[in-house]
């Protein structure tokens, strides 16, 4: 477990989906950033999802509210164990708690767990460019800008050109060296 001010962020298990759960996976302002805008979800593909990481490096977590209780988001860490990096997505999916810190405050617990816990030396993450809540995660963190400068589609109505961020173990768990 990852345990933050507000938050356990717990392995993500077959219990805890929830038809809730599923609803932000089809709600379109959950997933207008994400390509699973193009799918549609039921308990049993997020069942089938889940079940996918067992015997895989990578890591499917859940974030509870310490305070209620409360299933409010997932995570992953997708591992590459050969270049000791992880990318790591986040999504709050109570739309009710955008906006409040839970995302930033997962997503450095989620960084420092990859770097001190899976030993991890470069993690990654990746938005496009109209995400400015997700992108506003990435600066706060202290992670750096790799734009990559190609469009995803033309159906969508806001700046969907890919940025990426990266931070290296040493200088960001450290930062004064350089
Ligand atoms: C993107 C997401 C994780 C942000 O989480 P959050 O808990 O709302 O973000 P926070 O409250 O920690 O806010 C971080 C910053 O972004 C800003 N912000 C959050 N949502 C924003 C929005 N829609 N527009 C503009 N700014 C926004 C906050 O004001 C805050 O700014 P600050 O640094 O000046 O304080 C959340 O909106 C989400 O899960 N969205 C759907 C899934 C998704 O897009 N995931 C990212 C793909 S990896």
């Amino acid at each position: 477990m990852i345990k933050t001010a507000r938050l356990d962020i717990v392995p993500m298990t077959i219990s805890l989906a929830s038809r809730r759960y599923v609803d932000w996976l089809n709600d379109p302002e959950v997933t207008r950033f994400s390509s699973q805008r193009h799918r549609v979800h039921s308990l049993d593909s997020v069942q089938a999802f889940i079940s996918s990481f067992a015997g895989t490096p990578n890591r499917f977590w859940a974030l509870i509210v310490v305070a209620n209780g409360v299933h409010v988001g997932t995570a992953t860490h997708y591992v590459d164990v050969a270049n000791r990096s992880a990318d790591i997505g986040i999504m709050i999916g109570d739309r009710d708690l955008w906006g409040k810190g839970y995302g930033r405050e997962a997503w450095v617990a989620l960084m420092r767990y990859g770097f001190e816990t899976l030993e991890l030396e470069r993690i990654t993450g990746g938005c496009a460019s109209g995400n400015i809540g997700m992108r506003r995660i990435f600066e706060a963190a202290n992670m750096t800008a790799v734009p990559l400068g190609s469009s995803n589609s033309i159906v969508t109505d806001y700046d969907d050109t890919v940025v990426r961020y990266f931070a290296i173990k040493d200088r960001w768990l450290n930062p004064t060296v350089t």
